[in-house]
């Protein structure tokens, strides 16, 4: 009996080894216990047989909206319900949910000096250091308008957050890199810059009547 226990151990041994001789299989690996992380699915975009439309990935219920995504359009897109005008302010639901205007302001002033101060200037003169960059390399279409031009001025609060949103001409779109109500915190700073500025350049140009140079500078 024992003489057979090598010659079978060799046997088994052989047998082993044949079945790794390297060729590629077709057929589905054998797995004793299916595991949860192992069980059917379906490829992105691929067909299916389940759905009578054929598509294994399935279109929103209709009327269904991401939760990130505004039902009121106005707000989403700064222009009146029947899309006539331009918002002529910021909507109060918006300054409501962030915390009041005050808490708007702030939150806009800390974006702002994020997204917009390098082009536009801190102070919205557009005297950011991209700005100044691109005039001194021979750009000077890159340079964008002062926030204190009396067109920007007068300019509906939907249409300043819907430059934000859509971008104009040279400046970019800021949608994905901004989220919705921080673009309208945005305007109200942008609005209080304005504001200062006004006030400033006013106490200014007394300040140069009177013949300071320093006030000036
Ligand atoms: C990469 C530089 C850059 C950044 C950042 C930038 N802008 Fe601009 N912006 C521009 C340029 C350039 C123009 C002029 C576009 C043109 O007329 O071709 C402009 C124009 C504007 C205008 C005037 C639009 C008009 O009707 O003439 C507004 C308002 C404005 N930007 C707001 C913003 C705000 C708010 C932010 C921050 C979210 C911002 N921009 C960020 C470059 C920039």
């Amino acid at each position: 009996m024992t003489r057979f226990v090598p010659i079978l151990s060799a046997l088994v041994g052989l047998t082993a080894l044949a079945g790794c001789r390297g060729q590629v299989s077709e057929e589905p690996p054998i797995v004793p216990i299916r595991n949860m992380y192992d069980q059917p699915r379906y490829d992105p975009l691929e067909e299916s047989d389940f759905f009578q439309d054929g598509r294994t990935m399935r279109p929103p219920v209709e009327g269904a909206i991401a939760r990130e995504m505004e039902p009121d359009s106005t707000i989403a897109t700064g222009r009146t319900e029947d899309d006539s005008a331009w918002l002529l302010e910021v909507p109060a639901q918006v300054v409501q949910r962030g915390g009041g205007m005050e808490a708007v302001v702030e939150r806009g002033q800390d974006r702002y000096e994020i997204y917009c101060a390098p082009c536009h200037g801190v102070a919205g003169d557009a005297e950011g250091l991209v700005a100044n960059r691109a005039v001194e390399r021979g750009f000077a279409t890159l340079k964008p308008p002062s926030f204190h031009d009396d067109r920007i001025r007068h300019m509906p609060d939907g249409q300043l957050y819907a430059t934000i949103t859509n971008g104009i001409r040279n400046m970019p779109s800021y949608r994905h890199n901004v989220p919705q109500d921080d673009r309208w915190a945005i305007v109200t700073y942008v609005r209080a810059l304005q504001i200062s500025q006004a006030s400033r350049s006013t106490a200014m140009n007394d300040a140069t009547a009177a013949g300071s140079e320093e006030a000036t500078q």
